[in-house]
């Protein structure tokens, strides 16, 4: 096998174009210093913007559709054919390296420019998506556009409100999207072949293969949980230790609780990324603590185990405290499997770059879960350093971004589709 890393073979054209795009999506932030781009977002809106250019300057036709994903479509040989989709997502976390998510919109454009500076038609159309609500940071619920897209966005989660109490439905139509018109986003399943994802791994273990890229054969389920826990506020200097109801230290043994479930079973984790306490002040007893917390497993079962024996564990430390307790679910995602018809073509298309194949699992969520109830689907991983991941320090490099162009132009110029679709 050659090794792609030390290639001669271009100048790595197609990564450093891939790089140069991404440098200049960096620039869109809400927050100056740092990346933090979020679903509906000033900075979200100028990377569309940014977008829609590109395809423009290829000539290529896209617009915003009513969910806030950017669709560009490349007609094939016969206008109106079915399409593979291709896409990831453009909004990132708060503090976000720039990789995530954006490399797999660019490495898809990068890849569609090339057939389209060649005249180049293939019997099926192309289309790149840009989804726009991967992460999940900005409402309760996430993959809104995967979800639209495949026809399984909940409208009720239009009332949904932000931080700051902006709905859903607002945000949208502020950013120009009609959200009465997200059921139209639906596909027609005869109308798509199929979907790919390229991401970046977001883990350890390409770095630790010496690989650049991977295939990605199953992504895991999670369940997104926000919990409330209300106690009384009160004196900070007045009120016993003995006679509190502190919302917030019984919040605090929950996590705890939440951390030794996880680490007792082998596949499982468990996170609490975000914490409230009201009403906030130095010199007040806390009433109530909001959290959220987010499990994820390969295996529903053992998650949807977890998610009951969380909320077990923290029903019986509420009651201890006499703390009132409410715990929504606002996001449930089943493991979803890659087609493994799609799963042997990326396979087919790393291993004729010279790379050898390494099929892995994904412990992050993408939109591929969400896309998955439309068509087959597969996901090409890229190494990232250190498996480093929303975290500004996450990169990659110009050799692997090349790489992971060349696979997923090889994968479409070879695409057949699915049996049976
Ligand atoms: C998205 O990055 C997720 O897995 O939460
Ligand atoms: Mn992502
Ligand atoms: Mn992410």
């Amino acid at each position: 096998m050659l090794d792609l890393t030390q290639s001669t073979s271009a100048d790595r054209a197609l990564g450093h174009h891939a790089m140069e795009r991404l440098a200049e999506l960096d620039a869109f932030t809400d927050e100056p210093g740092m990346l933090t781009r979020l679903y509906l977002s000033p900075a979200h809106r100028r990377a569309v913007d940014c977008l829609l250019g590109w395809w423009r300057a290829l000539g290529i036709e896209a617009k915003l559709d009513a969910a806030g994903n950017v669709i560009a479509r490349y007609e094939g040989e016969t206008p109106g054919a079915p399409a593979l989709i291709i896409g990831s997502h453009i909004d990132t976390v708060r503090n976000a390296g720039r990789y995530d998510g954006n490399l797999g919109v660019v490495a898809a454009l990068t890849a569609v420019e090339q057939l389209a500076r060649r005249g180049e038609r293939l019997p099926f159309a192309i289309e790149v998506v840009a989804f726009g609500d991967e992460e999940g940071v900005r409402f309760p619920t996430t993959l809104s556009g995967s979800r639209a897209l495949a026809g399984t966005f909940n409208p009720a989660t239009l009332d949904e409100r932000d931080r700051d109490g902006v709905s859903r439905r607002d945000a949208l139509t502020a950013f120009g999207c009609d959200p009465d018109g997200i059921g139209a986003v639906a596909r027609k399943r005869d109308q798509v072949l199929g979907f790919l994802e390229v991401h970046i791994e977001q883990g350890p273990v390409l770095e630790s293969e010496g690989l650049p890229v991977g295939i990605v054969t199953a992504i895991n389920g999670a369940t997104r949980l926000a919990v409330q826990m209300r106690g009384t506020a009160g004196h900070a200097g007045t009120v016993p230790m003995g006679l509190r109801h502190d919302a917030l230290t019984c919040a605090a043994t929950a996590i705890v609780a939440i951390e030794e479930l996880a680490r007792s079973q082998p596949g499982l984790v468990a996170t609490v990324g975000r914490i409230e306490a009201r009403p906030g002040a130095v010199n007040v007893i806390p009433g109530e603590a909001l959290f959220t917390v987010d499990i994820r497993s390969s295996d529903d079962a053992q998650r949807t185990r977890a998610v009951a024996e969380i909320g077990a564990r923290l029903g019986a430390l509420a009651q201890a405290r006499a703390i009132a307790l409410e715990i929504t679910t606002t996001h449930e995602a089943a493991a979803c499997a890659c087609h493994p018809d799609i799963v042997s073509q990326i396979e087919a298309a790393v291993a004729r770059q010279g790379l050898r194949p390494l099929r892995l699992a994904s412990g992050a969520g993408h939109d591929t879960m969400a896309v998955a109830a439309l068509c087959p689907v597969g996901m090409l991983f890229v190494r990232c350093d250190g498996g480093i991941s929303h975290n500004p320090a996450e990169r990659i490099t110009v050799e692997d971004a090349d790489a992971a162009v060349r696979v997923l132009l090889d994968a479409i110029r070879r695409f057949r589709p699915v049996p049976g679709r």
